[in-house]
């Protein structure tokens, strides 16, 4: 097979958190489709010895489409752990329906989808889009004397937690809890949050309980929103209040991380190329969005379990072996994107793969994504129009998000 140079890990958190390794991707692409990493995934009870590394867009979406020749069941989010996990933490994460393969999973994601239909999203978008500005003229109020603040803590992360709050009918009172949890599950492999796996467990485990609760009172008492319609009444058709708690979590994980990357790097990559902030300004292109998840990828790589013997790339894949698609390599390849390399918000044609290459578990959040990404940008048009870079971003440690976790910038021109 092609290896990787020994020692070349393409899951090492502090590889990661150093810079997302675009140059080796771009060697790899050319040399070969896929490659062997040596690099031991870490779950107790499983011999792998390595990981493949898939690089190419044709492929990863190859990949993502054929779940009976590459299964999710076997926690698709990690390659490896910077500890040994145990094999019970693998079995509660198939609760998760992004580790489930059909049929569960197919049974599952038509109940989901409900909560997401293009009217949903509309109605989401009205609670939002005063909170979007409320967020921006907050963060301003906020700012020090000289004009400062960080940008992920004060707008970043806001919009994205208050979007599922209000998509399961979190209560005001209640949300302050609910971004505690998910802030603790989220990130544990960054030695600064010093969050161990029991704190991570257990922040889970009360979110877990707290959404089966809001289940059982909605069963009883029936209110107008999502939880309503999804766990209504027993039988087929309907969530159980246990797979609806896996569901929150995955919602509270899912859809905070990522969208609060895409907005970081957003603002960064505006902050870098002021013409496209001119641009934005003028024009407010509506290609804005997809463009930045395509820049940023916050989502690195996710990946599979082959069922099968079988051939990728020209490489023999063993059944069990696990397989990386690296969705941060797919955005850049050149077969697929004309001059990558270049942030460019008029992007069109964009089929990017930052939200997956398009099999059964492409994300359920995509227009959700997208739409919190618009109002967050046209709110700080509006009302930040001139922020400034402060030094460079602090970037987190992590094995598969590209994040950011401290963006200082600037109101005055300093
Ligand atoms: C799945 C990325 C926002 C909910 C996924 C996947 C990716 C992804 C790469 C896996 C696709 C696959 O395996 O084929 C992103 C990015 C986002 C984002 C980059 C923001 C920019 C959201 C939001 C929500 C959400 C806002 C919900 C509120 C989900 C769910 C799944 C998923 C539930 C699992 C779907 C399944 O297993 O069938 N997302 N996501 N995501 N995403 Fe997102």
């Amino acid at each position: 097979p092609h290896l990787l140079p020994e020692g070349f890990d393409f899951t090492d958190p502090d590889l990661l958190q150093s810079r997302i390794p675009q140059p080796e991707f771009a060697r790899m692409r050319e040399t070969a489709p896929v490659w062997w990493c040596t690099q031991p995934a870490g779950i107790s009870g499983f011999d792998d010895e390595g990981y493949w590394v898939v690089t190419r867009h044709a492929d990863v979406k190859y990949v993502s489409t054929r779940p009976e020749l590459f299964s999710s069941n076997t926690n698709t989010a990690v390659i490896r752990f910077n500890e040994t996990i145990s094999r019970d933490q693998i079995d509660v994460q198939k609760l998760i329906m992004l580790n489930m393969d059909p049929p569960e999973h197919t049974r599952v994601r038509q109940i989901v989808q409900r909560g997401f239909t293009p009217r949903a999203v509309r109605s989401l978008e009205q609670a939002l889009r005063d909170r979007a500005r409320s967020i921006v003229e907050t963060a301003l109020a906020a700012a020090d004397d000289d004009g400062s603040f960080d940008f992920v803590n004060n707008i970043a992360v806001e919009l994205p937690l208050q979007a599922i709050a209000e998509l399961i009918g979190v209560p005001q009172e209640d949300r302050t809890r609910i971004f505690d949890w998910s802030n603790k599950m989220a990130s544990y492999d960054d030695p600064e949050y010093a969050i161990t796996e029991e704190i991570g467990a257990e922040a889970a485990m009360e979110l877990v309980s707290y959404a089966m609760n809001l289940a059982a009172a909605r069963k009883e008492c029936p209110a107008k929103d999502i939880v309503s319609q999804l766990v209504a009444a027993e039988g087929e058709g309907n969530l159980l209040s246990d797979e609806f708690g896996f569901f929150v979590i995955l919602l509270a994980v899912a859809g905070n991380e990522t969208t609060r990357n895409a907005i970081s790097h957003g603002m960064h990559a505006f902050l870098t190329h002021p013409e496209q902030w001119e641009l934005y300004k003028r024009e407010r292109p509506e290609t804005t969005a997809e463009e930045i998840v395509r820049w940023a990828t916050p989502v690195v790589s996710f990946q599979r379990t082959a069922t099968q013997d079988l051939e990728l790339g020209g490489q023999q894949i063993k059944k069990g072996d696990r397989v990386g698609m690296f969705y941060s390599s797919a955005n850049n390849d050149p077969e697929v994107f004309e001059n990558p390399e270049k942030f460019d918000i008029t992007r069109d044609p964009n089929p990017h793969l930052g939200f997956g290459g398009g099999g059964p578990h492409f994300c359920l959040g995509k227009s959700l994504a997208v739409m919190e990404i618009d109002l967050i940008f046209n709110a700080i048009a509006d009302v930040l129009p001139d922020l400034r870079l402060v030094g460079d971003p602090r970037r987190l440690r992590s094995a598969w998000l590209n994040g950011i976790k401290q963006l200082q910038v600037s109101t005055t021109s300093g």
